[in-house]
């Protein structure tokens, strides 16, 4: 026996040790991670089980009332509520990096009028990567300065998609105004007045957020990988796009549309659950009660509904009508309550936004939640990578193509 062969055999038998040391028994299996704690954090607090929703330690209901989404942003970002100067100084950068490159502006000219936003926008966030001068430092300082581009620059990507797909001159950022005003200016050409005002700036601050969540997950496994901010964003972007998670926002008001009016919604929700359809906006993994967003999407909805249009209201009361019934089936008895996404729909109608744009308005909010996670991560980083187990066949025969 030569001394390789020698080798090869020891190996294998080391190996094959290995192996009934470490012979599989089936283990406990938890399908889509449920009931999985993956890390320690300081940034938010779902709490399931009361209905409470805490940013730094600040309850969702102190922030949503008194707080604008860049002083929220700054908050998540760096961890306390910003002094004056903080704030000056962060709302500063945040206006110097509002401006798209012209290929940033060329990539989403480029694209089909008919994409959902919410494509381009994945698109556009990737190829912000390309041109950051600072794509090789993945220090902390540095991350933090590509947090404040993406924050600043997602509205303007979505801004400049809508335009160019409505065939209407890109509007500039206005410096003189806050971030989420802003955006209503560039999407829409006009300043925004108060409803939208308060609205955008509302929406902005419920969406920063929440925790280990589906995209925020996601943005966490990309980057786990060492692979850059812009690469977890894009996964981000990626996660949220789909009906079970961000985009059931437009998913419910496309349903409150086809019900119709608020006299249909019984025998639609009968019919749906009937056919074992899932209601959008309807059911949370850990809110087994009323999501505190939800509450107060509903609350600002039914405070300020007697001076909205015909539509609106229409679609509010469909939207009240469809809560009553879904409480009373599945509320008490099997913890599905109304999310965040269930409102959305009547409020953006009346702020002029198109039901396309929800999903990708979210995703240019949760940003600064998908970074604050990243950057926290990245200061103890481990790859994810979990199990699955196997319970396919082994050591089968190949067997030629032309002999199966
Ligand atoms: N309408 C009807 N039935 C529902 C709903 C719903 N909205 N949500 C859950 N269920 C039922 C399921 O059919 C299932 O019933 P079964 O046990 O008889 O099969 C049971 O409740 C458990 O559902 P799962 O999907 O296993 O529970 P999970 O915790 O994974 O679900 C989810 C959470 C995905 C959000 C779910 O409630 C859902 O699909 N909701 C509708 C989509 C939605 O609104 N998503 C937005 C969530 S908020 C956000 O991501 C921003």
């Amino acid at each position: 026996m030569s001394s390789d062969s020698h080798k090869t055999l020891k190996l294998e038998e080391v190996i094959s040790e290995n192996h009934n040391v470490m012979a599989e028994e089936k283990p406990v299996i938890n399908v889509g991670l449920q009931g999985i704690y993956i890390d320690e954090s300081s940034i938010c607090k779902v709490d399931g089980v009361l209905g409470k929703l805490y940013y730094r330690g600040y309850s969702i209901e102190e922030l949503a009332n008194n707080s604008s989404y860049e002083e929220v942003a700054y908050l998540l970002l760096y961890g306390s509520l910003p002094k004056k100067e903080e704030l000056e100084n962060f709302e500063s950068q945040l206006k110097a990096n509002r401006t798209l490159s012209e290929s940033t502006i060329g990539i989403i000219k480029s694209m089909s009028k008919k994409a959902h936003p919410t494509d381009v926008l994945r698109t556009a966030v990737s190829s912000l990567a390309a041109e950051d001068l600072e794509m090789s430092d993945n220090s902390e300082d540095a991350n933090f300065r590509k947090a404040v581009r993406l924050i600043a620059k997602m509205p303007t990507i979505l801004a400049v998609i809508d335009r160019t797909r409505n065939d209407l001159e890109i509007v500039p950022p206005d410096a003189s105004l806050g971030h989420t005003d802003n955006f209503m200016y560039m999407l829409t050409g006009n300043k925004p007045n108060e409803l939208q005002s308060k609205l955008i700036n509302l929406m902005f601050i419920l969406h920063a957020e929440h925790s280990s969540n589906a995209s925020t997950f996601s943005a966490l496994v990309t980057g786990s990988t060492l692979a850059d901010l812009y690469a977890a964003v894009t996964s981000g972007v990626a996660t949220l796009k789909g009906p079970l998670h961000g985009g059931a926002d437009e998913a419910a008001l496309k349903m409150l549309k086809a019900i119709g009016s608020p006299a249909n919604t019984e025998t639609y929700i009968n019919d749906a659950l009937a056919g074992k359809q899932r209601i959008m906006g309807f059911g949370h993994r850990v809110y087994k009660t009323y999501d505190p967003r939800a509450k107060l999407l509903r609350g600002y909805l039914e405070e300020s509904v007697n001076s909205a249009p015909p539509d609106v209201k229409n679609l509010t009361q469909i939207a009240l009508a469809a809560e009553e019934i879904m409480i009373d089936r599945l509320g008490q008895s099997h913890g599905i309550w109304p999310n965040i996404d269930f409102f959305a729909g009547p409020l953006y109608v009346w702020a002029g936004v198109s039901a396309d744009l929800f999903t990708p308005i979210f995703a240019a909010s949760r940003v600064v939640g998908w970074c604050a996670h990243m950057i926290d991560y990245w200061r103890d980083n481990k790859l994810f990578r979990p199990l699955e187990y196997y319970t396919g066949q082994l050591d089968l025969k190949y067997v030629p193509i032309e002999k199966r």
